[in-house]
């Protein structure tokens, strides 16, 4: 193995995943492993895979070839049903537009996955409070997300994805639409939250700001992923 932090075995892990989305061959063999608790970034051009690299991780989408393997499942394996519940318990996603339910409120927005999960609608809509009280957006609380800045929406977003504390948050370009202090913003809160309980984060940008983030940075590059100093990780074919 070359990555560095050899040891415990990674968390989540991807082996020479390929996803064609017709014509276009999105991944050619990617590789790469997430640490538990461990903050990586994956930067690379537009274009290069790194939302499919995340759809494939998350179990969104199935990869043509390759593995994922989550605490000692494979994911591309297991039946839909098992996999949805394994998302919605273990999983949390944070997109580039936040992609809240528009006409819910903030609180609802974030009590939502608790409700689906079981929770009591009042607990829910507690552990939601606590958790935009924590990301500054308390006052918020009861607006739409229509009536919310770009940055308020996405710290929204970001207490959905983790008020079910799960163990890997997969963020794409979460900062993407936002100007660099509500950037800085998004992800200070999103580090500290992940950082206190433990939650690995696959933090996907092209912003080398964002990615100073992260413990650990790996590159894509037409569908594979290279190391910095830009030599194949893995050649898998
Ligand atoms: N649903 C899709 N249908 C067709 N082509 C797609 C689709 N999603 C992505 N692609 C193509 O696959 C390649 C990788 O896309 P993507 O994973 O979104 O890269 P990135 O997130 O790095 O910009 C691009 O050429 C893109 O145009
Ligand atoms: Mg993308």
């Amino acid at each position: 193995m070359t990555e560095k932090n050899a040891g415990p075995l990674p968390l989540l892990a991807a082996r020479g995943l390929v996803k064609a989305h017709g014509r276009t061959k999105a991944l050619r063999g990617a590789s790469l492993e997430l640490g538990e608790g461990e903050i990586l970034a994956v930067t690379g051009a537009s274009g290069s895979g790194k939302s499919t690299l995340l759809h494939c991780l998350a179990g969104i989408v199935r990869p043509d070839e390759g593995a994922v393997t989550y605490a000692g499942k494979q994911l591309d394996r297991l039946p839909e049903k098992e996999l949805s519940e394994l998302r919605r318990t273990d999983f949390g996603v944070v997109f580039q537009f936040g992609q809240l339910i528009p006409e819910l409120t903030a609180v609802d927005n974030v009590a939502l996955p608790l409700l689906l999960a079981g929770t009591s609608r009042q607990e829910a809509r507690e552990r939601a409070g606590a958790w935009l009280e924590r990301f500054g957006v308390r006052g918020q609380e009861e607006q739409r997300p229509g009536e919310l800045s770009g940055g308020q929406a996405q710290r929204v977003s970001l207490a959905r994805a983790l008020v079910t504390t799960p163990r890997v948050v997969f963020a794409d370009e979460p900062t993407g639409a936002l100007d660099s202090l509500a950037g800085e913003q998004v992800m200070v809160a999103l580090t500290h939250a992940a950082r206190e309980s433990g939650t690995a984060v696959l933090l996907i940008t092209h912003d080398a700001q964002t990615a100073a983030y992260a413990d650990r940075e790996v590159t894509l590059k037409d569908g594979v992923v290279v190391s910095e100093a830009g030599a194949a990780l893995e050649v898998s074919r």
